[in-house]
């Protein structure tokens, strides 16, 4: 299976032509690491052009967020259909900047998750333990189960599920390769108790968390990690060409 590399630019990116810069050297680099599934995950407001820059490329547009309403009084807000409509095919849900900065709770999660869901969107579901202290990894687990209680089983097999430990990310304080691939086994676990472990086995897991060019191969070198999900590192042209160029040598 081609390894998934998704760009998650935050607000790191804001300007348009600090956009424009990255998303040319981006389309540059896909073209030398064939066999490598990119997304871009930009602001809203950028995706138009990030769907005109990768045109003919193999890269892929996601959005950082959406609404868990459809459509109605919600001010601000950017629903499913919208996204689908302007283009966009991924969309990262619950991630932790979203639950502990804007107070996302478990259960909007899982309303984002099917509002994506039933629109045809791909959801990239977040999850981590905000320490690494006691019995992280129940803590942890219990987040995902909360984060798919209630989703009706055919959503789940087609969910893309990201494991960022919070205290990695943005720290520079990357995981090990062992202990994210072991939390990883165990995610997968919970989520075969709800689909089956055929389903769940064909579920992609990403690692997520102060991923660099330095580091990229010792997580995705194992068959358990499909993939990568890159903050900070994303929005550097040199180093994001770099990750995709070692995902590429590593087929
Ligand atoms: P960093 O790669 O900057 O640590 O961010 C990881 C992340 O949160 C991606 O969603």
């Amino acid at each position: 299976m081609k390894k998934l590399i998704v760009a998650n630019w935050k607000l790191y990116v804001n300007r348009s032509d600090q956009a424009l810069k990255l998303l040319k050297s981006t389309v540059r680099a896909s073209k030398m690491g064939s066999g490598v599934k990119i997304v871009i995950c930009a602001p809203f407001l950028m995706v138009p052009t990030v769907n005109a820059i990768i045109k003919r490329s193999s890269i892929s547009t996601g959005a950082q967020n959406l609404s868990e309403g459809t459509q109605g009084a919600f001010t601000g807000e950017v629903s499913a259909h919208l996204l689908k409509d302007y283009g966009v095919e991924y969309v990262i849900i619950g991630h932790s900047e979203r639950r502990y900065i804007f107070d996302e709770t478990d259960e909007v999660v899982v309303q984002k998750l099917i509002a994506a869901s039933k629109e045809g969107l791909k959801p990239i579901l977040c999850v981590g333990e905000q320490k690494r202290v006691g019995n992280w990894k129940k803590t942890l687990l219990n987040q995902v189960s909360a984060s798919i209680k209630g989703l009706d089983k055919k959503y789940i097999a087609k969910l893309i599920i990201a494991y960022e430990p919070v205290w990695a990310i943005g720290t520079g304080n990357a995981d090990t390769p062992q202990d994210a691939k072991e939390a990883i086994i165990e995610i997968r676990k919970v989520l075969a108790r709800r689909i089956g472990s055929k389903a769940a086995a064909n579920i992609r897991m990403l690692y997520g968390g102060s991923v660099t060019s330095k580091n990229i191969a010792n997580f995705i070198s194992s068959a358990e990690i499909g993939g990568a999900l890159i903050g900070r590192a994303s929005t550097n042209p040199k180093d994001f060409a770099l990750i995709i160029k070692k995902t590429a040598l590593l087929k």
